[in-house]
């Protein structure tokens, strides 16, 4: 590692604790001090600070530690810090820096307050997340704080210059800092660490003073183990933190004791609904904790993962496979289901991050849904009227189409919501949502250019309005046709050309009468819907990756089994037939009011053409893919009238002409398209793919006709829509290993 310069010129690190210890020993090994000096009131702890080398000086007193320290860190039991303080006071130089290591935070702003009279802006509080089985200095480990999290608390007024040095000493520790309010880390705090060790100190001793308690001790399981372990944890220091964060655990502790009463009853009441209800959406949200904090505190987003494939070039596909299910009819299927009346089976499922993540906002809002279990998915119907407000945000992941189909759903909602997604998600436009909503009379806020969040009022009452869409989308179609099935009358929408029809198909399914008339599609609300199975067919826009890569591999052959070709969706056979693949369509069927079939690809001369316009809505998220088609074909392929590419989860225009220009493929950008001039050589190089799944994935489809190695960066979102790609990909014959997944 390089070596840091120095944050502080000397920093005094009062208590020599596992905590003090460690981090004096990280500062002074890591150079991120001029000099260390520590104190502690057992001689013992100080004299062994010195003699392990963990601190440069040990101080006798706390004058001679704190006098012309540029940072004092205060590293004692919570309990203790005002004491400290008080002796502290006249020793520490104005600009000094002041912070502490303590596990609550108001209660150190509080103690401040009451011994310097107001809270200066050099105090910043701060609490590594961080510690061990063991305590004491011996203890003490400089790598304590590698890749933990340390939070620092400034006050509103706190000076930007004493923050961005303290935050660097601890980045200079390894740790990961973050900043919140105090009062916000004592909730979090609360909830997510002092409720459970109150519980598990609780039960350990109820179960202790047991009669029987020497047979339960006995068969104690691994279960009760695991969950009573920290319980073992220091009682005085939890006695100090329960006491310093007194309001906030009351608070947590009353929530909890409601909601396990809640569950006493439902046991009592053999309430079997209530049970699943609560313990599906638990198991889920515990197997989802990134996605439901959405980047805050303690875990790591799953977004933040880096995800990067390195592809060998050239190779040929070969096999036979089903590719996960159709992700906009999984979406609809959960929101469909969950307000029917009934049980609705489903199978075929995506389990993807955005469909997964829709599921979860229903669970959220109070629906017993079970699974998934391989694509097989029960949801409990709730009623149209049944969904109960949830207790924070909503969150979307990387889904435009959630967010939109969401908006028109909880528009019509008795409660208030509120509308979030990943940071793709958080830039895409939402207005073309809003507005018409608006128009019916729901009331909703978005950040500044219509960006998500999106807050929307409940309570309102909504009126159908006919709307002729500016452009041509499913998404805003399906929204206001959901927001229609609340409104007063009928709900009318008009598309400039054909977009994909599973909301309308899917509602008839449900009962729900869907009237057509050329272009226009309408509801009129005041009805139910009436539960259903829906079988979901592979996503066909899955499928493109392999039916371009069998098309320009030599010597390929695919067969795809039980694809999805409505005839919304099959835009990309279209182009691609017109390009000269070798496609052959079979099996056909209809399933559940879905056409479906299985599609054989061979290895075909492709041919570059001018892209009918009337292809694009119906080929929309398959470009990417046939850009890579394009690029291997012979002549040029012109593409116009799909500006659309633009707002979809990446600008699509843009980064595959980067990421192709990557690869040594010149493109011409247009404001609604592209030209792609085919038979040039894939060099190979570094794509960047922003996030957006489907550029990643056509850049694995591109290494079967590169001659050097891809390497594609940012590819943990391939995840949202097809998860086992990777695995899929190398089966059939793709050279691809995935980094960091
Ligand atoms: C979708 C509609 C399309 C598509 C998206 C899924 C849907 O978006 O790009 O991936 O499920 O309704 P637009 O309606 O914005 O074109």
């Amino acid at each position: 590692m390089s070596a840091q310069p120095p944050v502080f010129n000397r920093v005094a690190v009062i208590g020599l604790g596992l905590i003090g210890g460690s981090l004096a020993c990280a500062v002074r090994r890591r150079g991120l001090a001029g000099s260390v000096v520590g104190y502690d009131k057992r001689p013992d702890e100080l004299s062994l600070g010195e003699s392990l080398g963990v601190i440069d000086e040990a101080a006798d007193s706390l004058e001679q530690a704190v006098k012309g320290s540029d940072l004092v860190v205060l590293a004692v039991p919570v309990r203790a810090t005002r004491a400290v303080l008080q002796e502290i006071k006249p020793w520490l130089d104005d600009a000094a820096v002041l912070s502490d290591v303590g596990s609550t935070k108001t209660s150190f702003v509080e103690d401040v307050k009451s011994v310097f009279g107001s809270v200066s802006p050099s105090v910043i509080p701060g609490h590594p997340i961080a510690g061990s089985e063991k305590s004491g200095i011996r203890a003490a480990n400089p790598d304590l704080f590698n890749h933990h999290k340390v939070i620092l608390t400034p006050g509103d007024d706190a000076d930007p210059q004493a923050l961005s040095s303290l935050r660097s000493l601890w980045e200079g520790c390894g740790a990961n800092v973050l900043t919140m309010s105090p009062r916000y880390h004592d909730e979090v705090l609360a909830a997510t660490s002092h409720l459970p060790h109150l519980i598990a100190f609780s039960l350990v001793d109820t179960l202790a003073g047991e009669d029987e308690n020497m047979d339960i001790f006995r068969y104690a399981a691994g279960g009760f183990r695991d969950f009573t372990r920290i319980a073992a944890s220091d009682p005085v220091m939890w006695h100090d933190i329960f006491l310093s964060n007194r309001e906030a655990v009351l608070r947590v502790i009353d929530h909890f004791t409601h909601d396990l009463d809640q569950l006493r009853s439902a046991i009592a009441d053999q309430d079997s609904a209530k049970l699943l209800r609560v313990f599906s959406r638990a198991k889920a949200a515990r197997e989802h904790f990134s996605k439901i904090l959405s980047g805050q505190a303690f875990v790591t987003n799953h977004s933040d993962k880096q995800v990067t494939f390195r592809l060998q070039p050239g190779g040929a596909v070969s096999g036979e496979f089903r590719v996960p299910g159709d992700k906009s009819m999984s979406h609809r299927s959960i929101m469909l289901g969950a307000l029917a009346e009934g049980v609705t089976e489903v199978t075929g499922f995506l389990e993807g991050e955005d469909s997964l993540a829709t599921l979860q906002a229903f669970r959220d809002m109070g629906v017993t849904i079970e699974g998934p279990d391989n694509g097989f998915v029960r949801i409990h119907g709730v009623g149209m009227k049944g969904l109960q407000a949830p207790r924070g945000p909503l969150y979307l992941g990387n889904s435009g189409t959630a967010m939109r189909l969401f908006a028109g759903l909880m528009a019509a909602q008795s409660f208030n919501s509120e509308l979030t997604g990943d940071a793709s998600l958080s830039k895409r436009p939402m207005g073309r949502v809003a507005d018409p909503l608006r128009a019916m009379g729901a009331v909703i806020d978005t950040e500044e250019g219509g960006r998500p969040p999106m807050r929307i009022k409940g309570g309102q009452k909504l009126t159908g309005i006919h709307y002729e869409m500016p452009m041509a989308s499913a998404q805003v179609k399906s929204c206001l046709l959901l927001a229609g099935l609340y409104a007063d009358g009928s709900t009318s929408v008009t598309e400039p050309a054909p977009t994909r029809d599973h909301t309308e198909r899917m509602l008839s399914g449900f009962g729900y009468h869907v009237y057509r008339d050329g272009p226009t599609a309408s509801v009129s609300g005041g009805g139910e819907l009436s539960a259903t199975n829906i079988d979901v067919p592979a996503d066909i826009s899955s499928a493109a990756f392999f039916l371009v890569a069998a098309s320009i591999a030599p010597e390929s052959e695919l067969v795809l089994r039980h694809v999805g070709i409505n005839p919304t969706r099959t835009g990309v056979i279209n182009i691609l037939k017109l390009m000269g693949a070798d496609i052959d369509i079979f099996n056909e069927r209809e399933i559940g009011g879905e056409p479906v079939a299985d599609i054989r690809v061979r290895s075909a001369e492709l041919k570059g053409i001018d892209i009918p316009e009337d292809q694009v809505p119906l080929a929309i998220d398959e470009f990417p893919v046939l850009f890579i088609a394009a690029a291997c074909a012979k002549g040029r392929t012109v593409l116009r009238g799909a500006e659309e590419l633009r707002v979809k989860e990446s600008d699509r225009i843009q980064v595959m002409a980067d990421g192709l220009e990557a690869v040594g493929v010149k493109t011409t950008v247009t404001a609604d398209g592209i030209v792609i001039d085919g038979g040039q050589t894939i060099a190979g190089g570094v794509v960047n793919s922003h996030g957006d799944h489907r550029i990643a994935m056509s850049f694995a489809v591109a290494s079967l006709r590169a001659e050097g190695e891809i390497e594609v960066r940012d590819c943990a979102n391939v995840a949202t829509s097809f998860p086992g790609f990777v695995e899929l990909a190398q089966n059939c014959g793709i050279q691809i290993a995935a980094e960091g997944a």
